[in-house]
């Protein structure tokens, strides 16, 4: 059955196919107990039903963001009747002040609290290693613009492998910009929106000279550190200069694997990391290695020439600084490494909290080397691949 045959009103802009239908409903002491036409069965919490209420005295009808206040109806809220509808809702009718709510079957089902698919979003992330060495998947550029599709894929690559290639980006100043706003414009941060990385005479970093850049994260002296990394490739005819990529997650597994105290050190330690010149002066403190509340690796940062003093505790000196070398050291081994060289038209995009990147050292007097690169905040990407997704789905279901 298609969304679009059922008149129901759902609490936000996404769209329900109904694969299932409601079976039964009966009221307990705390909640209402679902089965549905598959035999699957759910369990919904009176306050959470009420809490979720889609009917327009609950939810704005033009934001769709809440109205109803939680604190409008008692704690030990209970169901004065509950049933399936003639035409498969779910009807509740609420004791106390009486009011009425319906409930779409097809959101119903997609917010069960028991269903694997709330967990999904998690388990889309793919670790990858040297194995990946030739097998970056890429994209090309006008397809992107154009087909939903396509572009579906890069994102979703950007988000489980972490890394994209996309060839055939207009090599002109801003030409990844179009692109670039597929998904969103891009962050401003202390380097401009849209960045050269070229051997310039304003040097605020490392990266505008012809020094190798070891793996590494970009402005992890930040305390939300931009999430997308790009960097389209204008001209790279100098020696040297090839790219390398590690992921991050996946060391960092490896390390605690392979050396459970310095990952100990490591996910547990706050260090500071730093990015001062002439005009500004960015510090944070946070463990090189941030688990998420799940407890896996939610952010990796490494930036060598990016870090202030070490502060810790005097006896906290030694282990700090071994668990900090094994994992510098483990950064520079082939096993986790894959290397290609950016031509003209490519554009690397990649988690700037989860995969490190290099260049090699290049020599600026056997050719001319630019590339130019902006960032994006991580939740950009998911709102953007949520989207097309959305729109996607719409467009299977709907008739013609
Ligand atoms: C940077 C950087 C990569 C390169 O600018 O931070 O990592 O290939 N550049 O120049
Ligand atoms: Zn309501
Ligand atoms: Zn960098």
């Amino acid at each position: 059955m298609a969304l679009q045959e059922v008149d129901f009103e759902t609490p936000d802009f996404d769209v329900y196919p109904v694969r299932h239908d409601l079976a039964s409903a009966t009221s307990g002491d705390t909640g209402i107990h679902i089965t549905w036409s598959d035999g699957w069965e759910s369990w919904f919490h009176f306050l959470w039903l009420r809490d979720n209420c889609p009917c327009a005295e609950c939810v704005h009808p033009v934001t769709r963001e809440q109205s109803f206040e939680i604190m409008s109806v008692a704690e030990d809220l209970r169901a004065a009747a509950a049933h399936v509808s003639g035409d498969g809702a779910l009807e509740v009718a609420w004791a106390g002040d009486g009011h009425r709510s319906r409930y779409h079957p097809g959101w119903l089902r997609a917010h069960c609290h028991g269903e694997a698919s709330l967990r999904a979003p998690a388990s889309t992330r793919r670790l990858w290693d040297a194995g990946l060495d030739g097998a970056v998947p890429s994209f090309g550029h006008d397809t992107l613009l154009v087909d939903d599709v396509a572009a579906l894929r890069w994102l979703e690559s950007l988000r489980d492998l972490g890394i994209a290639l996309v060839r055939g980006v207009p090599v002109r100043e801003h030409g990844l910009v179009p692109l670039i706003e597929r998904i969103a414009p891009a962050r401003w941060t202390n380097f401009g929106a849209i960045w050269n990385v070229d051997v310039s005479l304003e040097k605020n970093s490392n990266a505008y000279t012809a020094l190798e850049l070891p793996l590494h994260s970009d402005l992890p002296t930040r305390e939300y550190m931009p999430g997308l990394q790009f960097l389209h490739c204008h001209a790279n005819e100098a020696r040297g200069g090839d790219s390398l990529f590690a992921d991050g997650f996946r060391i960092a597994e490896a390390l605690a694997a392979e050396d459970a105290e310095a990952y100990d050190v490591l996910t547990g330690e706050a260090v500071e990391f730093r990015n001062t010149d002439p005009d500004c002066d960015y510090r944070y403190r946070v463990p090189m290695i941030r688990l998420g509340p799940d407890g896996r690796v939610a952010e990796v940062r490494i930036g060598n020439f990016l870090r202030g003093p070490y502060d810790v505790a005097p006896e906290r000196m030694g282990p700090l600084y071994r668990a900090y070398r094994k994992l510098v050291a483990m950064t520079r081994e082939r096993r986790f490494q894959i290397r290609f060289r950016l031509a003209p038209g490519d554009m690397v995009g990649f988690d700037n909290r989860r995969i490190l990147h290099a260049r090699t050292a290049f020599d600026p007097g056997t050719g001319y080397r630019r590339l130019q690169g902006c960032y994006l905040d991580r939740d950009e990407l998911h709102s953007r691949i949520r989207i097309l997704d959305r729109r996607l789905r719409a467009r299977d279901m709907s008739p013609g």
